[in-house]
């Protein structure tokens, strides 16, 4: 069955990994489908090959720029007149040493993973008020548990764990049919998860990455999962059927976050 028949959504970070999966499940669910993504190169590639301009576009957009958010929703209202649903999915992690953890550094993390999901939601409001909508950020299990080694990364997740929240009860608060939620995924295999392990297995001055692949299959009672679990949920929550659900964390972790 299509769950997304005549819905409009934007899908930020679906080049790759877990917005890229999202990408194509909402395809299949029979959504129109706005692809965005700072690697144009591979957002164009992507979109070229799932569908017809029709169904699938790709936009060039940094998440962490304001200007690029308003030109992103400008084009949306322009060509498809609305948007339904908005996938917050972009971010980065930063796998480093708290003591060399940088101001900057932290600022950039929270640039992308925190401020642009709160512009993209605030904006995606402004949008969706007058006809409802739903609004998913891709947060992560880092938000609920931490990492020595992601000290910036857990942070911003938690920000945009618990600005989720607040955007909900605001947007129920005023009556808006916006329902706004959050996903917490555990250990995905996507390129961020392969960088993850290099990075864990060059602090640790191992060499090769063999044993932090080994200890990241052991450590979800599942082992690691894929992008299309991730998507899986998302579309569950994009969907009519979760028409009560605001405000919520899914976590999709295959246990990892239970032991
Ligand atoms: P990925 O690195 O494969 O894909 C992320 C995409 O976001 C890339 O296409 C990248 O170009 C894009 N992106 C990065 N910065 C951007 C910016 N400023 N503006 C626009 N696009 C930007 O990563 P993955 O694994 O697919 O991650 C997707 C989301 O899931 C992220 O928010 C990540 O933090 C979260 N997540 C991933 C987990 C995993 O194990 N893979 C675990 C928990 C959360």
């Amino acid at each position: 069955m299509e769950r997304l028949v005549g819905k409009i959504a934007l899908i930020t970070g679906a080049a790759s990994g877990i917005g890229l999966a999202t990408s194509e499940v909402f395809l299949r669910n029979g959504a129109t489908v706005i692809m965005t993504d700072r690697d144009s190169e591979s957002g164009n590639a992507a979109a070229e090959s799932f569908a017809t301009p029709k169904t699938c576009r790709f936009l060039a957009h940094d998440v962490a720029s304001e200007s690029d958010w308003r030109k992103v929703m400008n084009t949306i209202e322009a060509e498809f007149g609305a948007l339904d649903i908005l996938v917050n999915n972009a971010g980065i992690q930063l796998t480093r040493s708290l003591e060399e953890t940088t101001l900057d550094d932290w600022r950039h993390v929270f640039g992308i993973n925190a401020e642009g999901t709160f512009i993209g939601t605030r904006m995606a409001i402004e949008v969706m008020k007058h006809r409802g909508g739903s609004i998913i950020n891709v947060a992560s299990t880092y938000s609920m548990v931490a990492d020595g080694l992601n000290a910036a990364y857990c942070a911003s997740k938690a920000a945009s764990r618990h600005f989720t929240k607040a955007a909900a009860l605001y947007c129920a608060d005023r009556n808006y049919k916006i329902r706004v939620n959050s996903v917490h995924p555990g250990v995905i295999m996507t390129p961020m998860l392969e960088r993850e392990i290099v990075a864990v297995s060059a602090e640790r001055g191992l060499p090769d990455t063999t044993a932090v692949e080994a200890e990241w299959r052991r450590i979800s009672p599942l082992g690691i999962g894929e992008g299309v679990d991730i998507a899986e949920g998302i579309l569950y929550l994009a969907s009519d059927a979760s028409k009560y659900v605001t405000a919520s964390d899914l976590v999709i972790d295959g246990g990892h976050i239970s032991r």
